[in-house]
């Protein structure tokens, strides 16, 4: 039986400004959060830094041939808002748009859709100095960058991402953020580092939500008739450890309690009570107005699925689920968070459908990292990640099948990049990067993707 995905199935690959562009002061570009993280010695392992990165700046032509050759039909990339408003806010800067309008040009004539980013984490550092994302003045000025962007691009782009994974940047940029992982759990930090109390993290959240609906509304505003808009949240996905009813009830209510702050406020536009109780006092402040805001009707929902956040099963005790912990032998991608768990892929987009009747789906990152290694004969032969895409895709097919309504997938990444605080070492691509040379090498999984995309089907 072929595994097939509907017509019109989107078969992306994405990046991130900061991950893949270098050129990170030229062009009149202002500096980011990740700049100054990157440039504090002790931060990235090894010292390494996105000053280059991928050089994609320079590169962008090369890159959409490669995209193109592996058969990918859309890109995500994120736009630096820093090239755009190099403070944050005030006036454009001409060349750093203009970076953005020949890349959506270049994706065009190479039949590639174009579906940018707006915040994939690099902050102006002109505005975290002004607080940040504590205050509500960057709420603001990213609304009025999403809008100024909305109306630059939405000629040719149809579809935008507001944010990308509000829990991560949120979460282990202001307090440090503990996951389980097999055998424990780790802690993770990202720019701009903060350790804040639990009453300022969780206006910091809210502030996210509420800078997502208030740039929902500006690209309404802004854009063209007809432009598609959503976030790109890493859904804290709960798995049901048996998929029988009672279980699989216990996975939903677990899924909308564990995304209270991010997801389940935006698309119910409430706070599920149990989280407003357990942060009693640290709740965050908001009135009907913000709520109203934050869940400003979207086209879309857009979810990284990288592994099951946690397994469960139903309770006879409140809250009706229980918490498996993942055996210490469980197995793992090279990332020390990454649990493998195919099923993640099925659940996630399925318990979106069943808990919010999202209209459209779209995977916006799914992918591992392994410990490639360029062949005596020139390859990269990452039978793991072709495993790891076969099989998170069969459970994708099988969402599909079920009439979860996802029209697209974006592969985690286009190429390996700077995989944030570490560093180079963690190849997530499905090319192969020589970061002395910028030499690119299509791995084995960039041979797998191009057929699932040419069948549209799992191959
Ligand atoms: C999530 C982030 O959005 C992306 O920037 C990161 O590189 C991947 N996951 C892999 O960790």
């Amino acid at each position: 039986m072929s595994l097939e995905f509907p017509k019109g199935f989107y078969w992306g690959t994405a990046t991130a400004a900061y991950q893949v562009e270098g050129a990170w002061n030229e062009d009149g570009k202002g500096p980011s959060i990740w700049d100054t993280y990157a440039h504090t010695p002790g931060k990235i392992k090894n010292g390494d830094t996105g000053d280059v990165a991928d050089d994609h700046y320079h590169r962008y032509k090369d890159d959409v041939a490669l995209m193109k050759s592996i058969g990918a039909n859309a890109y995500r990339f994120s736009i630096a808002w820093p090239r755009i408003f190099p403070q944050g806010t005030g006036t454009p800067n001409p060349k750093g748009l203009d970076f953005y309008d020949r890349l959506v040009d270049e994706l065009a004539a190479a039949d590639i859709a174009p579906f940018p980013t707006l915040y994939h984490w690099d902050l102006p550092q002109a505005l975290q100095d002004k607080g940040g994302w504590q205050s509500r003045d960057t709420v603001k000025a990213f609304a009025d960058y999403a809008g100024f962007m909305a109306e630059k691009l939405s000629d040719r782009v149809r579809h935008f991402f507001t944010i990308n994974e509000f829990r991560s940047f949120v979460d282990m940029g202001h307090h440090g953020h503990e996951v389980a992982i097999a055998g424990g759990t780790m802690t993770i930090s990202l720019a701009p580092g903060l350790k804040l109390a639990p009453r300022e993290w969780n206006q910091v959240r809210l502030h996210a939500v509420l800078g997502h609906g208030m740039a929902v509304q500006a690209i309404r505003a802004k854009g063209k008739k007809g432009t598609k808009v959503g976030p790109a949240e890493v859904i804290e996905c709960a798995v049901p450890m048996i998929e029988t009813p009672e279980h699989i009830k216990a996975a939903e209510t677990a899924t909308r309690e564990r995304n209270a702050p991010f997801l389940t406020v935006m698309l119910e536009g409430k706070y599920t009570d149990a989280y407003l109780k357990e942060a009693g006092a640290d709740a965050p402040k908001f009135t009907a107005d913000d709520l109203k805001i934050i869940s400003s009707p979207m086209d879309f929902v857009g979810i990284n699925v990288y592994r099951p956040m946690v397994y469960v099963v139903a309770s006879d005790q409140a809250p009706g689920w229980r918490e498996i912990p993942f055996a210490s032998a469980h197995p793992k991608m090279s990332s020390s968070w990454h649990t493998l768990g195919p099923e993640a892929m099925y659940w996630a987009p399925k318990l979106v459908q069943s808990l919010w009747k999202a209209k459209e789906i779209f995977i916006t990152e799914n992918g591992c990292a392994t410990s490639d290694v360029v062949a005596d004969d020139g390859t990269v032969y990452d039978t793991d990640r072709v495993m790891f895409l076969r099989s998170y895709l069969t459970e994708l097919q099988r969402a599909v099948a079920d009439g979860v309504p996802v029209k697209g997938y974006f592969q985690w990444s286009t190429m390996d990049n700077l995989e944030w605080t570490q560093g180079f070492g963690n190849r997530y691509g499905l090319v192969y990067v020589d970061f002395k040379t910028q030499k690119r090498t299509p791995k084995l999984s960039a041979a797998w993707f191009r057929e699932a995309a040419a069948h549209n089907a799992v191959v």
